[in-house]
């Protein structure tokens, strides 16, 4: 039985619909089984009841996990489970302290790695659905204002990440490996607006904003405390006019090409 956290996420949905057609047994956690919408195929279970019956390998994300882990893990290694598979970060590959991002994955990867456990730690990049935000705006006809219009990454569709969370909870190949994940392009900001403008149909723009600016509106979102803020936001000044690495790990390790953001866009405008 494979447990996946924060199934009714970005990746966990996806991940319950692989694991489910490769016939794998799986639990499904989620705060509220009732507004869940989760295949019938699944065993649908509460996230605060944390069942560990029968459960082999654990997906684990650090999204369900603002207060800690308490023992789980402790826990899932007593109750026989043999494998964790994280959604790590690939913040987690700069070591800065001022990174509250990569300090949190990093100290996560850190306790799994002291149980024993057999683990995988995949390490997405920006996440293409970070660019859900800016649809009631666009859709409105309004400017997305960000600052550092230059700066580039290279956003991951969220399938993606699940497919490869997939074979590493499925196979045996990923264990020990911690996988950089991107999507094949590097973007800036201005021209993932424009792409997924093309997408909706709509004409989509873009202003540039001073990064004070930004700050106060970014602490203005739930879930945004100052620290976490000012790392996203120096996060976008290193980007600025950087190279970005494209990762070949999910075509590596999936055998098909990383999704494009003019495909994430389609899929969600
Ligand atoms: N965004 C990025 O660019 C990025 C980049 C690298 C790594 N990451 C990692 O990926 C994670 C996000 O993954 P995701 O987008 O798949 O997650 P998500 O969709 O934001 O959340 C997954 C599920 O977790 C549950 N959840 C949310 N907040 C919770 C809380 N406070 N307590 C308990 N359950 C909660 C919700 O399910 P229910 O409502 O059904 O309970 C939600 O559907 C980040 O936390 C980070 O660790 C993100």
């Amino acid at each position: 039985m494979i447990l996946v956290t924060g199934a009714t996420g970005n990746v966990g949905r996806h991940l319950v619909g692989e694991l489910l057609c490769a016939d794998a047994k799986v639990r499904a956690l989620t705060r509220d089984p009732a507004t869940a919408r989760l295949p019938s195929e699944a065993e649908v279970a509460r996230t605060d009841e944390m069942p560990l019956d029968g459960v082999t390998s654990i997906f684990l994300n650090p999204a369900v996990f603002w207060n800690g882990l308490g023992d789980l893990l402790e826990r899932a290694r007593d109750r026989g489970v043999r494998r964790v598979v994280l959604l790590s970060s690939a913040a987690a590959l700069n070591d800065d302290p001022r990174n509250v991002v990569g300090a949190h994955h990093l100290e996560i990867e850190r306790a799994i790695e002291e149980t024993g456990l057999e683990w995988t730690f995949v390490r997405p990049g920006e996440f293409a659905t970070n660019a859900l935000v800016w649809e009631e705006t666009i859709r409105a006809g309004e400017p997305v204002r960000e600052p550092y219009a230059t700066a580039r990454s290279a956003p991951i569709h969220e399938r993606d990440i699940a497919a490869v969370a997939a074979r590493a909870l499925l196979s045996d190949g990923l264990v020990g490996a911690k996988p950089v994940l991107s999507g094949p392009e590097a973007l800036t900001h201005p021209r993932m607006v424009e792409i997924i403008g093309a997408a909706a149909g709509i004409p989509a723009r873009f202003e540039e904003i001073p990064p004070e600016q930004a700050r106060a509106e970014m602490l203005g979102r739930p879930y945004m405390r100052e620290g976490l803020v000012d790392a996203l936001l120096r996060m976008r000044a290193e980007a600025v006019d950087r190279d970005v690495e494209i990762s070949p790990e999910v075509e590596r390790i999936t055998g098909r090409p990383a999704r494009t953001f003019a495909e994430w866009a389609a899929d969600h405008f």
